[in-house]
Protein backbone atom coordinates (compact mmCIF):
# COMPACT_ATOMS: atom_id res chain seq x y z
CA UNK A 1 0.00 0.00 0.00
CA UNK A 2 2.53 2.46 0.16
CA UNK A 3 5.27 3.59 -2.08
CA UNK A 4 8.64 1.80 -2.29
CA UNK A 5 11.33 3.12 0.37
CA UNK A 6 13.93 2.79 -3.34
CA UNK A 7 11.53 5.40 -5.00
CA UNK A 8 11.44 8.07 -2.42
CA UNK A 9 15.04 8.08 -1.74
CA UNK A 10 15.57 8.51 -5.85
CA UNK A 11 13.40 11.32 -5.56
CA UNK A 12 14.57 12.77 -2.46
CA UNK A 13 18.28 12.98 -4.87
CA UNK A 14 16.28 14.72 -7.39
CA UNK A 15 13.67 16.87 -5.99
CA UNK A 16 15.69 17.43 -2.32
CA UNK A 17 13.56 16.77 0.81
CA UNK A 18 11.16 17.93 2.34
CA UNK A 19 8.44 16.79 -0.38
CA UNK A 20 5.16 15.56 -0.93
CA UNK A 21 4.30 12.60 -2.86
CA UNK A 22 1.19 11.47 -4.02
CA UNK A 23 0.34 7.74 -5.58
CA UNK A 24 -1.99 8.34 -8.57
CA UNK A 25 -3.49 4.58 -7.95
CA UNK A 26 -4.37 5.38 -4.33
CA UNK A 27 -6.31 8.06 -5.39
CA UNK A 28 -8.08 6.35 -7.54
CA UNK A 29 -8.79 3.55 -5.63
CA UNK A 30 -10.46 6.62 -2.95
CA UNK A 31 -12.24 8.18 -5.92
CA UNK A 32 -13.78 4.39 -7.08
CA UNK A 33 -14.58 3.92 -3.63
CA UNK A 34 -17.00 7.52 -3.23
CA UNK A 35 -18.27 5.86 -6.73
CA UNK A 36 -19.58 2.96 -5.41
CA UNK A 37 -20.66 5.06 -2.02
CA UNK A 38 -23.15 7.30 -4.39
CA UNK A 39 -23.76 4.60 -6.97
CA UNK A 40 -27.60 4.17 -6.77
CA UNK A 41 -29.41 6.35 -8.57
CA UNK A 42 -29.97 9.90 -8.05
CA UNK A 43 -26.82 10.36 -5.56
CA UNK A 44 -23.93 12.48 -6.59
CA UNK A 45 -20.46 13.37 -4.80
CA UNK A 46 -18.77 16.40 -4.99
CA UNK A 47 -14.89 16.40 -3.85
CA UNK A 48 -14.53 19.41 -0.92
CA UNK A 49 -11.15 20.56 -2.62
CA UNK A 50 -10.00 22.65 0.31
CA UNK A 51 -8.27 19.05 0.93
CA UNK A 52 -6.35 19.05 -1.51
CA UNK A 53 -6.70 21.28 -4.57
CA UNK A 54 -4.33 20.79 -6.65
CA UNK A 55 -4.73 20.57 -10.50
CA UNK A 56 -3.50 17.31 -11.18
CA UNK A 57 -6.49 15.86 -8.67
CA UNK A 58 -8.72 17.74 -9.73
CA UNK A 59 -8.89 16.78 -13.21
CA UNK A 60 -8.88 13.53 -11.95
CA UNK A 61 -12.30 14.04 -9.90
CA UNK A 62 -13.46 15.61 -13.15
CA UNK A 63 -12.44 12.68 -15.41
CA UNK A 64 -14.35 10.54 -12.75
CA UNK A 65 -17.18 13.02 -13.22
CA UNK A 66 -16.81 14.58 -9.23
CA UNK A 67 -18.09 17.50 -8.50
CA UNK A 68 -16.61 20.20 -6.54
CA UNK A 69 -17.38 21.87 -3.75
CA UNK A 70 -15.05 25.45 -3.23
CA UNK A 71 -14.95 27.75 -0.36
CA UNK A 72 -13.12 30.90 -2.25
CA UNK A 73 -13.23 32.72 -5.23
CA UNK A 74 -9.70 30.71 -5.93
CA UNK A 75 -10.70 27.68 -5.33
CA UNK A 76 -13.82 28.04 -7.39
CA UNK A 77 -11.15 29.57 -10.38
CA UNK A 78 -8.57 26.15 -10.07
CA UNK A 79 -11.44 24.20 -10.26
CA UNK A 80 -12.55 25.88 -13.45
CA UNK A 81 -8.70 26.04 -14.64
CA UNK A 82 -8.94 22.28 -13.89
CA UNK A 83 -11.44 22.10 -16.73
CA UNK A 84 -15.07 21.72 -14.03
CA UNK A 85 -18.18 23.12 -15.80
CA UNK A 86 -18.95 26.23 -15.06
CA UNK A 87 -23.01 27.00 -14.00
CA UNK A 88 -25.63 25.78 -11.64
CA UNK A 89 -27.47 23.84 -13.89
CA UNK A 90 -26.17 21.26 -12.68
CA UNK A 91 -24.24 23.38 -10.37
CA UNK A 92 -20.91 21.14 -11.11
CA UNK A 93 -19.19 23.63 -8.60
CA UNK A 94 -21.02 24.85 -5.17
CA UNK A 95 -19.54 27.52 -3.79
CA UNK A 96 -20.01 27.08 0.10
CA UNK A 97 -19.16 29.91 2.88
CA UNK A 98 -19.52 31.57 5.40
CA UNK A 99 -18.64 34.81 4.31
CA UNK A 100 -18.04 36.39 0.86
CA UNK A 101 -14.21 37.68 0.62
CA UNK A 102 -12.25 38.83 -1.88
CA UNK A 103 -13.47 37.99 -5.56
CA UNK A 104 -15.80 35.25 -4.37
CA UNK A 105 -19.19 37.43 -5.07
CA UNK A 106 -17.46 38.10 -8.36
CA UNK A 107 -16.68 34.35 -9.26
CA UNK A 108 -19.95 33.75 -8.35
CA UNK A 109 -21.80 36.06 -10.37
CA UNK A 110 -19.22 35.58 -13.32
CA UNK A 111 -19.67 32.11 -13.79
CA UNK A 112 -23.17 31.31 -12.46
CA UNK A 113 -22.30 29.08 -9.46
CA UNK A 114 -24.65 27.62 -7.15
CA UNK A 115 -24.32 30.01 -3.92
CA UNK A 116 -24.42 27.47 -0.85
CA UNK A 117 -24.96 30.35 1.80
CA UNK A 118 -23.69 29.65 5.60
CA UNK A 119 -25.05 33.13 7.23
CA UNK A 120 -27.96 34.79 6.72
CA UNK A 121 -27.00 38.26 5.58
CA UNK A 122 -25.04 36.75 2.41
CA UNK A 123 -28.73 36.82 0.59
CA UNK A 124 -28.80 40.60 0.88
CA UNK A 125 -25.07 40.82 0.01
CA UNK A 126 -26.03 38.53 -3.32
CA UNK A 127 -28.72 40.86 -4.08
CA UNK A 128 -26.48 44.06 -3.63
CA UNK A 129 -24.00 42.33 -5.93
CA UNK A 130 -26.81 41.63 -8.54
CA UNK A 131 -27.07 37.93 -8.22
CA UNK A 132 -30.65 36.69 -9.89
CA UNK A 133 -29.97 33.15 -9.46
CA UNK A 134 -31.38 30.00 -7.13
CA UNK A 135 -28.91 29.22 -3.71
CA UNK A 136 -28.54 26.64 -1.58
CA UNK A 137 -28.66 27.15 2.36
CA UNK A 138 -26.53 25.38 4.98
CA UNK A 139 -27.64 24.58 8.06
CA UNK A 140 -26.50 24.16 11.45
CA UNK A 141 -28.56 21.20 12.40
CA UNK A 142 -27.40 21.42 16.41
CA UNK A 143 -25.55 18.36 16.00
CA UNK A 144 -22.53 16.58 14.95
CA UNK A 145 -18.73 17.13 15.61
CA UNK A 146 -14.99 17.25 14.48
CA UNK A 147 -12.18 15.33 15.52
CA UNK A 148 -11.33 18.04 17.67
CA UNK A 149 -12.99 20.68 19.33
CA UNK A 150 -11.76 23.22 16.61
CA UNK A 151 -13.33 21.33 13.96
CA UNK A 152 -16.60 21.37 15.38
CA UNK A 153 -19.14 21.39 12.41
CA UNK A 154 -22.32 21.36 14.11
CA UNK A 155 -23.61 22.49 17.42
CA UNK A 156 -23.82 26.09 19.99
CA UNK A 157 -19.90 26.61 19.11
CA UNK A 158 -19.70 26.14 15.72
CA UNK A 159 -19.75 29.04 13.52
CA UNK A 160 -20.55 27.09 10.14
CA UNK A 161 -24.22 27.56 8.18
CA UNK A 162 -27.78 29.10 9.56
CA UNK A 163 -29.08 28.23 12.62
CA UNK A 164 -31.69 25.23 11.92
CA UNK A 165 -34.18 27.18 14.14
CA UNK A 166 -33.84 30.61 11.94
CA UNK A 167 -33.95 28.43 8.50
CA UNK A 168 -37.59 29.74 7.79
CA UNK A 169 -36.29 33.45 8.15
CA UNK A 170 -33.51 32.81 6.13
CA UNK A 171 -35.92 31.28 3.32
CA UNK A 172 -38.38 34.11 3.54
CA UNK A 173 -35.31 36.40 2.76
CA UNK A 174 -34.72 34.61 -0.39
CA UNK A 175 -38.29 34.83 -1.93
CA UNK A 176 -38.32 38.12 -1.09
CA UNK A 177 -34.94 38.72 -2.83
CA UNK A 178 -36.68 36.34 -5.72
CA UNK A 179 -34.04 33.74 -5.15
CA UNK A 180 -35.30 29.80 -5.09
CA UNK A 181 -33.96 27.60 -2.56
CA UNK A 182 -32.90 24.81 -4.64
CA UNK A 183 -30.57 22.83 -2.11
CA UNK A 184 -30.35 22.49 1.58
CA UNK A 185 -27.29 21.26 3.01
CA UNK A 186 -25.32 20.36 6.08
CA UNK A 187 -22.18 19.35 6.24
CA UNK A 188 -21.51 17.52 10.38
CA UNK A 189 -18.49 16.14 10.77
CA UNK A 190 -14.68 16.17 10.00
CA UNK A 191 -13.74 12.84 11.64
CA UNK A 192 -16.29 11.13 14.03
CA UNK A 193 -16.18 7.45 14.14
CA UNK A 194 -18.31 5.66 11.79
CA UNK A 195 -20.82 4.20 13.75
CA UNK A 196 -20.94 7.80 14.90
CA UNK A 197 -21.42 9.25 10.96
CA UNK A 198 -24.33 6.62 10.61
CA UNK A 199 -25.66 7.82 13.20
CA UNK A 200 -25.70 11.43 12.32
CA UNK A 201 -26.00 11.54 8.29
CA UNK A 202 -29.17 9.03 9.57
CA UNK A 203 -30.70 11.54 12.09
CA UNK A 204 -29.43 14.65 9.21
CA UNK A 205 -31.62 12.91 6.47
CA UNK A 206 -34.39 12.83 8.83
CA UNK A 207 -34.12 16.55 9.70
CA UNK A 208 -34.27 16.96 6.20
CA UNK A 209 -36.92 14.74 5.47
CA UNK A 210 -38.87 16.82 8.32
CA UNK A 211 -37.98 20.30 6.77
CA UNK A 212 -38.29 19.58 2.72
CA UNK A 213 -41.75 20.17 2.54
CA UNK A 214 -41.38 23.37 3.30
CA UNK A 215 -38.63 24.31 0.58
CA UNK A 216 -41.27 23.26 -2.81
CA UNK A 217 -38.43 24.17 -5.09
CA UNK A 218 -35.41 21.92 -3.31
CA UNK A 219 -34.02 19.92 -5.90
CA UNK A 220 -30.71 18.49 -3.97
CA UNK A 221 -29.59 18.07 -0.68
CA UNK A 222 -26.15 18.13 0.76
CA UNK A 223 -25.26 15.68 3.52
CA UNK A 224 -22.03 17.19 3.67
CA UNK A 225 -18.33 14.93 4.20
CA UNK A 226 -17.10 13.55 7.02
CA UNK A 227 -16.18 10.18 6.08
CA UNK A 228 -13.77 9.07 8.53
CA UNK A 229 -10.24 8.03 7.30
CA UNK A 230 -8.24 5.90 9.66
CA UNK A 231 -4.84 7.27 10.69
CA UNK A 232 -4.34 5.13 13.60
CA UNK A 233 -4.89 1.51 12.21
CA UNK A 234 -4.42 1.91 8.52
CA UNK A 235 -5.54 -1.34 7.31
CA UNK A 236 -8.73 -0.81 9.18
CA UNK A 237 -10.97 1.43 6.75
CA UNK A 238 -13.81 2.69 5.89
CA UNK A 239 -16.57 -0.04 4.75
CA UNK A 240 -17.27 1.39 1.42
CA UNK A 241 -20.56 -1.08 1.33
CA UNK A 242 -22.10 0.18 4.54
CA UNK A 243 -22.18 3.79 3.35
CA UNK A 244 -23.15 3.03 -0.06
CA UNK A 245 -26.36 1.57 1.91
CA UNK A 246 -26.48 4.30 3.95
CA UNK A 247 -26.54 6.91 1.54
CA UNK A 248 -29.42 5.26 -0.28
CA UNK A 249 -31.31 4.83 2.52
CA UNK A 250 -31.27 8.68 3.39
CA UNK A 251 -32.36 9.78 -0.07
CA UNK A 252 -35.17 7.14 -0.19
CA UNK A 253 -36.14 8.85 3.42
CA UNK A 254 -36.00 12.07 1.85
CA UNK A 255 -37.69 11.44 -1.52
CA UNK A 256 -40.54 9.81 0.61
CA UNK A 257 -41.14 13.45 2.25
CA UNK A 258 -40.78 15.44 -0.65
CA UNK A 259 -43.23 13.33 -3.09
CA UNK A 260 -40.65 14.19 -5.93
CA UNK A 261 -37.00 13.32 -6.97
CA UNK A 262 -34.56 14.93 -4.56
CA UNK A 263 -30.36 14.64 -5.69
CA UNK A 264 -28.81 13.63 -2.63
CA UNK A 265 -25.16 14.76 -2.74
CA UNK A 266 -21.63 13.87 -0.55
CA UNK A 267 -19.12 15.90 -0.07
CA UNK A 268 -15.84 14.61 1.40
CA UNK A 269 -12.19 16.01 1.10
CA UNK A 270 -9.81 13.78 3.38
CA UNK A 271 -11.18 10.61 2.37
CA UNK A 272 -10.39 11.18 -0.95
CA UNK A 273 -6.83 11.98 -0.72
CA UNK A 274 -5.45 11.33 3.16
CA UNK A 275 -3.80 8.33 2.67
CA UNK A 276 -2.49 8.83 -1.16
CA UNK A 277 0.05 11.33 -0.06
CA UNK A 278 3.65 10.91 1.86
CA UNK A 279 5.43 14.05 3.47
CA UNK A 280 9.42 12.93 3.06
CA UNK A 281 11.83 14.37 5.05
CA UNK A 282 15.35 13.88 5.90
CA UNK A 283 16.77 13.62 9.72
CA UNK A 284 19.44 16.66 10.03
CA UNK A 285 20.57 15.55 13.88
CA UNK A 286 19.33 13.84 16.38
CA UNK A 287 19.93 15.40 19.67
CA UNK A 288 19.40 15.49 23.54
CA UNK A 289 17.66 17.37 26.67
CA UNK A 290 18.01 16.30 30.08
CA UNK A 291 16.28 15.27 32.65
CA UNK A 292 16.24 18.61 35.03
CA UNK A 293 13.44 20.07 37.47
CA UNK A 294 11.12 21.09 35.25
CA UNK A 295 10.83 17.67 33.86
CA UNK A 296 12.60 14.49 32.10
CA UNK A 297 15.20 14.73 29.07
CA UNK A 298 13.55 14.18 25.37
CA UNK A 299 15.81 12.66 22.06
CA UNK A 300 14.93 14.82 19.46
CA UNK A 301 14.95 13.85 15.45
CA UNK A 302 15.19 17.22 14.18
CA UNK A 303 14.13 17.16 10.55
CA UNK A 304 13.43 19.81 7.58
CA UNK A 305 9.94 19.31 7.30
CA UNK A 306 8.19 21.26 9.45
CA UNK A 307 4.74 22.82 10.45
CA UNK A 308 4.72 25.10 7.59
CA UNK A 309 4.65 21.66 5.52
CA UNK A 310 1.84 19.45 7.71
CA UNK A 311 0.26 21.82 10.13
CA UNK A 312 -2.09 19.39 11.73
CA UNK A 313 -0.12 17.48 14.81
CA UNK A 314 1.06 21.45 15.76
CA UNK A 315 -2.70 22.61 15.05
CA UNK A 316 -4.53 19.83 16.41
CA UNK A 317 -2.35 17.20 17.86
CA UNK A 318 -3.37 14.89 14.84
CA UNK A 319 -1.85 11.73 14.66
CA UNK A 320 0.30 10.65 11.31
CA UNK A 321 1.78 7.08 11.01
CA UNK A 322 6.02 8.11 11.47
CA UNK A 323 8.59 5.44 9.67
CA UNK A 324 12.22 5.79 9.42
CA UNK A 325 13.38 4.70 5.66
CA UNK A 326 15.82 1.39 6.14
CA UNK A 327 14.77 1.15 9.57
CA UNK A 328 12.63 -1.51 11.13
CA UNK A 329 11.17 -1.20 14.38
CA UNK A 330 11.00 -4.89 14.77
CA UNK A 331 15.25 -4.59 15.93
CA UNK A 332 14.21 -1.91 18.70
CA UNK A 333 12.63 1.49 19.10
CA UNK A 334 12.93 4.16 21.85
CA UNK A 335 10.75 7.32 22.43
CA UNK A 336 11.69 9.87 20.11
CA UNK A 337 10.54 13.74 19.73
CA UNK A 338 10.54 14.50 15.61
CA UNK A 339 10.85 18.54 15.58
CA UNK A 340 11.35 21.02 12.21
CA UNK A 341 13.12 23.37 11.41
CA UNK A 342 10.63 26.42 12.40
CA UNK A 343 11.59 29.02 15.01
CA UNK A 344 8.93 27.64 17.29
CA UNK A 345 9.07 25.15 19.90
CA UNK A 346 5.32 23.97 18.76
CA UNK A 347 6.81 22.49 15.66
CA UNK A 348 7.29 19.04 16.47
CA UNK A 349 5.39 16.32 15.18
CA UNK A 350 4.94 14.05 17.81
CA UNK A 351 2.29 15.48 19.67
CA UNK A 352 -1.04 14.05 20.75
CA UNK A 353 -3.63 13.54 23.74
CA UNK A 354 -6.17 16.28 25.70
CA UNK A 355 -3.18 18.41 26.10
CA UNK A 356 -1.79 18.41 22.93
CA UNK A 357 1.67 18.09 24.75
CA UNK A 358 4.73 16.38 23.34
CA UNK A 359 4.12 12.82 22.83
CA UNK A 360 7.19 10.71 22.04
CA UNK A 361 6.88 8.20 19.32
CA UNK A 362 8.09 4.37 19.95
CA UNK A 363 10.53 4.63 16.38
CA UNK A 364 14.10 2.75 15.37
CA UNK A 365 16.78 5.52 16.31
CA UNK A 366 16.95 7.84 13.55
CA UNK A 367 20.49 8.81 12.50
CA UNK A 368 21.40 12.01 10.67
CA UNK A 369 21.15 11.67 6.76
CA UNK A 370 17.85 9.42 7.16
CA UNK A 371 14.72 9.50 5.43
CA UNK A 372 11.44 9.74 7.29
CA UNK A 373 8.03 9.71 5.91
CA UNK A 374 5.02 11.36 7.73
CA UNK A 375 2.11 8.91 6.03
CA UNK A 376 -1.70 9.84 5.21
CA UNK A 377 -0.49 13.29 5.08
CA UNK A 378 -2.55 14.05 1.24
CA UNK A 379 -5.78 15.67 3.19
CA UNK A 380 -4.82 19.65 4.86
CA UNK A 381 -1.53 18.66 4.19
CA UNK A 382 -0.39 20.71 1.28
CA UNK A 383 -3.27 22.39 1.22
CA UNK A 384 -2.79 23.90 4.61
CA UNK A 385 1.03 24.77 4.54
CA UNK A 386 2.29 27.94 4.74
CA UNK A 387 5.05 30.31 3.98
CA UNK A 388 6.06 31.16 7.76
CA UNK A 389 9.48 31.62 8.38
CA UNK A 390 9.91 32.70 4.12
CA UNK A 391 10.67 28.75 3.94
CA UNK A 392 8.03 27.95 0.55
CA UNK A 393 6.44 25.22 0.25
CA UNK A 394 7.44 21.77 -1.05
CA UNK A 395 7.38 20.60 -3.87
CA UNK A 396 4.60 18.00 -5.18
CA UNK A 397 5.40 14.92 -7.14
CA UNK A 398 3.15 12.17 -8.51
CA UNK A 399 3.35 8.89 -9.12
CA UNK A 400 1.29 6.89 -11.56
CA UNK A 401 1.06 2.65 -11.32
CA UNK A 402 3.67 2.23 -14.34
CA UNK A 403 6.45 4.33 -12.11
CA UNK A 404 6.86 7.06 -13.75
CA UNK A 405 6.98 10.60 -11.87
CA UNK A 406 5.63 13.87 -12.40
CA UNK A 407 6.60 17.18 -10.33
CA UNK A 408 2.80 18.88 -10.12
CA UNK A 409 4.80 21.84 -8.39
CA UNK A 410 7.88 22.90 -7.71
CA UNK A 411 9.34 23.98 -4.71
CA UNK A 412 8.61 27.74 -4.01
CA UNK A 413 11.51 30.31 -3.93
CA UNK A 414 12.37 33.65 -2.61
CA UNK A 415 11.78 35.00 -6.31
CA UNK A 416 7.86 32.94 -5.85
CA UNK A 417 7.68 35.04 -1.88
CA UNK A 418 8.46 38.25 -2.88
CA UNK A 419 6.17 38.31 -5.62
CA UNK A 420 3.13 40.26 -3.96
CA UNK A 421 5.26 42.71 -2.39
CA UNK A 422 5.42 46.07 -3.99
CA UNK A 423 5.95 49.69 -2.88
CA UNK A 424 2.97 50.75 -4.98
CA UNK A 425 1.50 54.44 -3.61
CA UNK A 426 -2.55 53.94 -2.70
CA UNK A 427 -4.18 56.98 -3.63
CA UNK A 428 -6.12 58.81 -0.56
N1 LIG B 1 -17.90 20.15 3.24
C1 LIG B 1 -17.74 21.23 4.01
C2 LIG B 1 -18.72 22.31 3.93
C3 LIG B 1 -16.65 21.32 4.87
O1 LIG B 1 -16.50 22.40 5.65
C4 LIG B 1 -15.69 20.28 4.91
C5 LIG B 1 -14.52 20.37 5.76
C6 LIG B 1 -15.89 19.17 4.07
C7 LIG B 1 -17.01 19.14 3.25
C8 LIG B 1 -14.92 18.03 4.00
O2 LIG B 1 -14.77 17.38 5.20
P1 LIG B 1 -13.88 16.04 5.25
O3 LIG B 1 -14.56 15.00 4.39
O4 LIG B 1 -12.55 16.38 4.73
O5 LIG B 1 -13.88 15.66 6.69
N2 LIG B 1 -8.33 20.90 8.43
C9 LIG B 1 -8.99 19.86 9.20
C10 LIG B 1 -10.35 19.51 8.68
C11 LIG B 1 -11.24 20.71 8.52
C12 LIG B 1 -12.43 20.41 7.69
C13 LIG B 1 -13.13 21.63 7.28
N3 LIG B 1 -14.25 21.38 6.47
C14 LIG B 1 -8.08 18.64 9.28
O6 LIG B 1 -6.92 18.74 8.87
O7 LIG B 1 -8.48 17.61 9.77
Amino acid sequence: MSLADSLLRQLAERVGTPFWVYDGALIRQRIADIKAMTAAPGLQARFAMKACPATKILREMRAAGIWIDAVSGNEALRAVHAGHAVGNNPPVICFTADVFRDNALDVVLKHNLLPNIGSPAMIAQLAAGGYKGPISIRINPGFGHGHVNTCDTGGPSSKHGIWHQDLLAAKFAADRAGFDVVMLHAHIGSGPKIQELHDNLTRLAGEFAALIPQFPQVTAVSLGGGIPHNYRERDKQTDVASLAKLFAHCREVIVKAAGRLIRVEIEPGSYYVAPACTLVTRVHDVKQTRANAKGAGATFAMVDAGFVDLVRPAMYGSYHQIDILGKDPAQGTEPIVVAGPLCESGDVFTRGGADEELHPRQLPRPEIGDLMVLRDAGAYGYAMSSNYNSIGRAPQVWIEPDGSAELISRRESIEDILKPETSAPIAL
